[in-house]
């Protein structure tokens, strides 16, 4: 049976209190909605529509981003999550199958558990997400009967003994796509909060004899985002899970809990993480390197056997060969590191080409920047970058030449030269010690004309 994906992610999100689309909020620097959309894409569904409404344009645009193929339909009023299903009938004309419902503020729901509820449709109708909740909050409870689901009622509708019931909707539905709109023609808004409900398509199946039923997952996956405080507990799990998998995989982490990932941060096995560092998006960390303590990662790529950090930047478009050193408070951006090559002291290089088997001296800047344009600098390999070398770019330096500590470099230096500009020192023998003498004589005569 083919299956059509359908995610709702037309409301405005109240309670996040903020100028974002709910749908948009980051967790592990990644929209919610994408999230709910690579959930989703793991059944390979054959159509996958998105709704959206409040700040359509943003939500459609990062849907796209995510996946070209989506269809993403405007539901311009958020009259409830039935009218937001009923608004793709359109999208869905003509596809025969499956209809699985997400919510895009319910971003991690399992292959697995979607598979479970593809394997209950065998016997039902209509099969419903539910999840024993620890604190059932505001949730809509799922009122069984034997394996049978007879209606689902929304928080704001329920008696207080309904309220007590703990086994709460996620908001995942599944139905062939012909019952499910029939039946949500039959939705009427007559309800506490005057919606049009997806949660009534349950009822009104029972009523005309379908078989309904729920199946459960853990309520990690069912993590419902209306406020900042579940984003930050929808960060925390991501986290959790995703050092859980990098653990797994042969990586070394020293102090998992202090290591931030991103979505899609890909580290190689014998990788070994030291506390407190950051992956922003973009990562790809090979196998065998070391990154150190306190250091924070985008957009990059490690290869095998280099070490980054401790404290060191990479920003986007840092490419480090094999065995490269990077060390403490080294920025790096937009330039490639060749095999085996050190920056390892307190550094800024970007937009640069280094080659192989060379050493930047503690210190060195590439000037990139104008004040309006940036260039590029160039070193060679076995270049050796004498400590506190200025390279004013455009600017180049050969293979195996040398600079002199302190240089500022603005023209090319050629293959094997020694290349150095700074004052020349001067020598002045025994004006050191004259020179301390006069300075303690007037610390001696003020001390007496303040006592
Ligand atoms: C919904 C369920 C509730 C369930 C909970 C799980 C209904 C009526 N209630 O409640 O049973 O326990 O989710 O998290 O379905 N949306 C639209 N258009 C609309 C309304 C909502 O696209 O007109 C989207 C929202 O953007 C959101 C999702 O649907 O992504 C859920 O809407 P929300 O208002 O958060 O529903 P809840 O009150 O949480
Ligand atoms: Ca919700």
């Amino acid at each position: 049976m083919s299956i059509a994906l359908v995610i709702l992610a037309a409301g405005k999100g109240t309670r996040m209190n903020s100028d974002l689309p709910k749908v948009l909020h980051p967790i592990a620097n990644a929209p919610m909605l994408v999230h709910a959309m690579k959930a989703g894409a793991a059944l390979s569904p054959a159509r996958t529509v998105v709704v959206a409404g409040h700040e359509f344009d943003a939500v459609q645009s990062a849907a796209k981003e995510f996946n070209d193929d989506v269809v993403v339909v405007e539901q311009s009023e958020q009259k409830g999550t039935a009218h937001a299903v009923e608004v793709c009938r359109e999208a869905l004309l003509g596809f025969d199958g499956d209809v699985i419902v997400l919510f895009g503020d319910t971003p991690f729901v399992s292959e697995e558990t979607l598979e479970s509820m593809i394997s209950a449709k065998a016997q039902n109708a209509v099969v419903v997400l539910g999840f024993e909740a620890a604190d059932p909050g505001k949730y809509g409870r799922l009122m069984m009967s034997g394996d049978q689901l007879d209606r689902i009622v929304e928080f704001a509708d329920a008696s207080d003994e309904e309220r007590a019931v703990t086994f709460c909707n996620s908001g995942v539905m599944l139905a062939d796509r012909q019952t499910l709109f029939s039946l949500i023609e039959s939705v009427g808004p007559h309800n506490a909060q005057g919606e049009y409900y997806l949660t009534d398509v349950v009822g009104l199946a029972r009523q005309r004899g379908l078989g309904v039923t729920a199946v459960a997952c853990d309520e990690r996956e069912t993590l419902g985002i209306n406020s900042r405080a579940h984003l930050a507990d929808a960060e925390a799990i991501f986290q959790t899970r995703a050092r859980k998998e990098l653990l797994d995989l042969g990586v070394t982490l020293q102090q998992p809990e202090t290591v931030m990932l991103s979505f899609d941060t890909v580290i190689g096995r014998d990788t070994l993480i030291e506390p407190n560092v950051y992956f922003g998006p973009g990562v790809t960390i090979e196998s065998g390197t070391r990154i150190r303590a306190f250091s924070h990662l985008e957009g990059c790529h490690v290869s095998r056997g280099a070490t980054v950090g401790p404290y060191a930047r990479l920003r986007p478009g840092a490419e480090l060969s094999e065995n490269v050193h990077v060390g403490n408070f080294v920025e790096i951006k937009n330039a490639e590191v060749g095999e085996g090559t050190k920056v390892n002291h307190l550094s800024y290089i970007g937009d640069a080409t280094l080659g192989s088997g060379t050493n930047i001296g503690a210190g060195t800047i590439t000037c990139n920047y104008d004040g309006v344009m940036k260039h590029r600098t160039t070193i060679g390999s076995k270049a050796f970058i004498g400590s506190n070398t200025m390279l004013v770019a455009p600017v180049s330096v050969g293979d195996e030449a040398m600079t002199g500590s302190g240089s500022v470099i603005t023209k090319d230096v050629p293959e094997a030269a020694l290349a150095i500009s700074r004052a020349e020192q001067q020598t002045k023998p025994g004006v050191a010690r004259k020179l301390f003498e006069i300075l303690k004589k007037k610390k001696q005569k003020r001390a007496l004309e303040n006592e």
